[in-house]
């Protein structure tokens, strides 16, 4: 094909399907609502500042949102009767937080109507809220879509039990490599998980993978009469955006099997024994391989006017 051709055809789609085409960059709210990044820093902070899982809760929603679709606020389409979205998918995720980017989203339109995407919300909250627990301030990119489906059928997201090479391929699939797993597994070092995703583990026989003291509590909590409980995921410090997580399941306290895969399996062991002995090398691989799948984007979408409808 001569690039004339390509070009005709290039335009001829442009014009006909009117697709708006995602342009990343730094401050890309800067001329059309400078204020932009600042409020949702602030919706973040006046939540941080009352509950403090929302970092966890955030950075789950960041990576559910960009592993499926890219990241463009797929993850918040609520469902309809005729038509199930991604939040009814059975790793449906527990995920929270949508009520702080409602807040944040009718904040935006107040200041600047139609301007700043659902995604880039998610994306640059999540960002303020691993500052607020102890994390590197980043700088992210933004100008992100927001995507036009969501589909429960497309959420193929690993179960907890995953084996690291199942989940390098998952990963290897959308551009990451082994490091960048291993890194992103750190987010773990926030929130908790229901007994149902790891009760698999508490079960006899004992593989002997869990610190049986951990496991004789776990045994106790999940038993509870309290509905489905929970552990924190980082048994010694579970609101700090710290490196803890690595050194936790170096010591076979890891509530996932996938956590502890990770330290026991050869191919990883390394890499989560150089997070667990430097977390300024954590903190640094964190905020790249964040950007990184930050940059997971649909390049076709609109600006949605309500985070949880099309427009
Ligand atoms: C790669 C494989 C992964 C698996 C199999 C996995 C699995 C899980 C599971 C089963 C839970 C418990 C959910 C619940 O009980 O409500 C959980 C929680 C969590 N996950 Fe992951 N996860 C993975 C990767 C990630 C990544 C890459 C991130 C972020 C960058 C992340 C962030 C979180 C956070 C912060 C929580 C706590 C949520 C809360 O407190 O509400 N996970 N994960
Ligand atoms: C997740 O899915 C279950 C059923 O699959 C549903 O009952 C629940 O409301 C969903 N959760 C959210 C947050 O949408
Ligand atoms: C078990 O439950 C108690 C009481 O809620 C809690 O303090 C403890 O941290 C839990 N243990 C584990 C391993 O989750």
């Amino acid at each position: 094909m001569n690039r004339k051709f390509v070009f005709i055809v290039f335009f001829f789609f442009f014009f006909t399907f009117q697709v708006v085409l995602a342009d990343l960059k730094i401050g890309f709210y800067k001329t059309t609502c400078p204020r932009a990044e600042s409020i949702i820093f602030g919706v973040v902070r006046r939540r941080f500042t009352t509950d403090k899982s929302i970092t966890a809760a955030l950075l789950r929603m960041h990576f559910h949102d960009c592993f499926v679709r890219g990241c463009d606020a797929s993850i918040l389409i609520d469902s309809k009767d005729e038509k199930q979205s991604e939040k009814d998918a059975g790793a449906n995720l527990t995920v929270r937080g949508f009520e702080l980017i409602d807040e944040a989203k009718q904040a935006l339109e107040e200041e600047c109507p139609l301007m700043v995407s659902c995604a880039d919300i998610i994306t640059l909250a999540t960002r303020d809220a691993v500052a607020l627990a102890g994390g590197l301030h980043y700088t992210v990119p933004t100008g992100r879509l927001d995507g036009l489906q969501s589909n429960v059928g497309d959420v193929n997201l690993p179960g907890p039990s995953v084996s690291v090479s199942d989940d390098l391929q998952l990963f290897t699939s959308k551009g990451m490599n082994l490091d960048e797993m291993v890194t992103l597994l750190g987010a773990h070092t926030v929130g908790f998980a229901h007994c149902n995703f790891f009760q698999n583990r508490l079960s006899s026989p004992d593989d002997g993978s869990m610190d049986p003291a951990l496991r004789n509590q776990l045994k106790r909590n999940c038993t509870s009469s309290n509905d489905n409980p929970t552990a924190f995921l980082d048994q010694k410090t579970a609101f700090v955006f710290d490196n803890q997580f690595y050194k936790q399941i170096k010591l076979r306290r890891g509530i996932l099997q996938i956590d502890q895969n990770i330290a026991d399996d050869e191919s990883t062991a390394a890499i989560v024994s150089r997070f667990a002995s430097n977390p300024v090398t954590f903190q640094r691989s964190f905020a790249n391989s964040m950007i990184k799948m930050g940059n997971l984007v649909a390049n076709e979408g609109e600006v949605r006017q309500n985070c949880r409808v099309f427009n």
